[in-house]
């Protein structure tokens, strides 16, 4: 099939270089006849360009009316570069193949779809230029997130996706269980777990902390990157039951020293975004949201504000905002406050530290006052929270205090407390949710258009 011998059209946009008997391989973007000849605009998936194929002796080409909007061909031909035109290049073949035709229904026609219409028919949809676009754009992002942790020293832990622990203590877990629901083992009343598949009631993973927290305790620095999964009945522009996690853990550091990593990893990726994925950047920046890129540069130059919990509900309370939910010292923070704190008080990102305790998680280490947790949640604009992170507990009495205090059940946590019996250190870590950093440096406004194959509620669909 000339796999090997093919150039991707990549190359040759970024070479632009003249070229004899060059093999393209790709679908028909766009279709024009002129008197003598037709040209066709064709994307191989290898970048937004497409590159224009002059015909010039159409009545020789076989099944030319068949090659249209969509068809599959391959062209094989030489190379021209026009540095005057805006095409730069065109390809002027010696033979063009049909290898898979598309009829003229095809559901992508040569105009702007609607995002919603393109989430339907999300197995058609890599193929317009957004989605072309924020598929590859997700892909390197997602190599700068692993050689940013690897050219740190940090290791890549692989935390499993069945679990028998409620990491986050939510209850938002999806069961995994082999019975049969119409006839569930009952003992004493109760569902007898003992027969089901594991022996015991497992779930899909919400976070791979805890298991990373084990090979901290080991290896030092680790980072998982893998996907997570909730059943949170949030129907929102932010909220998906299935997203990819990126979750480092790190021995032998603070909260104040997690947040600068959690600082550090952010520029780079905007840094990254910005140097390596121009294509991508530029097209959002034109097509999706204004300022993109003016946005994350000068993010770059600037630093990220800290404040307490205590500090943002006092500037929350004395803002002259109508807020849906009032604010008041030991409420959850809602994304209104987190967008008010980033948008209009601070305009910048902002990372919030030391909650109270009782509306976060049960591993996160109390601070002396007995009333917060070493918490941090970063929050930038238009999205609010971004990443959630904490020094954990290292000392098993509070520990323990805390798993009774949000009543967790202690007997799937043995080894998590023999993590603090054996050699304990103070350690810490955070969560990036990566579809919310492709929202935030896209600009895209749906986390459903920043995922191939969203999950939500009611709705599983490809
Ligand atoms: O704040 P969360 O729940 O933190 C944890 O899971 C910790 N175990 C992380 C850690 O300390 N290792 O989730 C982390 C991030 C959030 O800040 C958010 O970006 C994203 O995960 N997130 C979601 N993204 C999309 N849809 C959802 N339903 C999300 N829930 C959380
Ligand atoms: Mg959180």
């Amino acid at each position: 099939m000339d796999y090997f011998t093919r150039k991707r059209v990549a190359a040759i946009m970024a070479e632009l270089q003249p070229a004899e008997d060059v093999i393209v391989m790709g679908w028909v973007r766009n279709r024009r006849d002129s008197k003598n000849l037709v040209f066709l605009s064709l994307n191989d998936g290898s970048t937004l360009n497409n590159l224009q194929i002059v015909i010039d002796n159409p009545g020789e080409v076989a099944d030319l009316e068949n090659i249209r909007l969509g068809a599959a061909i391959r062209v094989a031909g030489r190379l021209i570069p026009v540095p005057e035109r805006e095409h730069k290049i065109e390809l002027h073949p010696g033979e063009i193949r049909l290898v898979g035709e598309c009829p003229k229904e095809y559901p992508i026609q040569k105009k702007r779809h609607s995002f919603e219409y393109l989430r339907d028919i999300a197995h058609l949809r890599p193929r317009t230029n957004t989605f072309g676009v924020a598929n590859r754009f997700r892909s390197k992002i997602a190599y700068a997130i692993h050689k940013f942790y690897q050219d740190r020293g940090f290791f890549y832990v692989h935390s499993p996706i069945i679990t028998a622990t409620d990491a986050e203590g939510a209850g938002e877990q999806f069961w995994v269980t082999t019975f049969d629901l119409d006839n569930i083992p009952i003992n004493e009343g109760k569902v007898d777990y003992d027969k089901d598949f594991f022996g015991a009631q497992t779930f899909l993973t919400v976070s791979g902390q805890l298991e990373a927290e084990i090979m901290a305790l080991a290896l030092g620095d680790v980072y998982t990157f893998g996907p997570t999964f909730r059943a949170e009945k949030s129907n929102t522009p932010r909220h998906v039951s299935e997203f990819w996690m990126i979750e480092p853990e790190m021995a032998f550091c603070d909260l104040d020293e997690n947040m600068q990593l959690a600082g550090e990893f952010l520029m780079y990726l905007f840094e990254y975004a910005l140097g390596e994925c121009s294509e991508e950047m530029e097209f959002f920046n034109r097509w999706i949201e204004k300022n993109r890129i003016s946005t994350l540069e000068t993010l770059l130059k600037s630093k990220f504000e800290i404040v307490t919990y205590t500090e943002a509900v006092e500037i929350l309370k004395k803002a002259k905002k109508k807020f849906e939910f009032p604010v008041d010292w030991g409420v959850n923070l809602q994304a209104e406050h987190e967008r008010y704190l980033c948008e209009e008080h601070f305009n910048s990102p902002v990372m919030v530290k030391d909650y109270p305790k009782d509306i976060k998680a049960f591993y996160m280490r109390l601070n002396d006052d007995d009333k917060t947790v070493a918490a941090v949640d970063v929050l930038v604009p238009q999205i609010g929270e971004i990443i959630g992170g904490s020094q954990r507990e290292e000392r098993l009495d509070v520990l323990k205090k805390q798993v009774e205090l949000f009543g967790v059940n202690e007997e799937t946590l043995w080894w998590y407390y023999d993590l603090r019996r054996y050699g304990s250190v103070p350690h810490s870590g955070f969560g990036l949710g990566f579809a919310r950093m492709l929202m935030y440096m896209s600009g895209m406004a749906n986390i459903r258009d920043v995922i191939p194959w969203p999950r939500t509620p009611r709705s599983a669909k490809f």
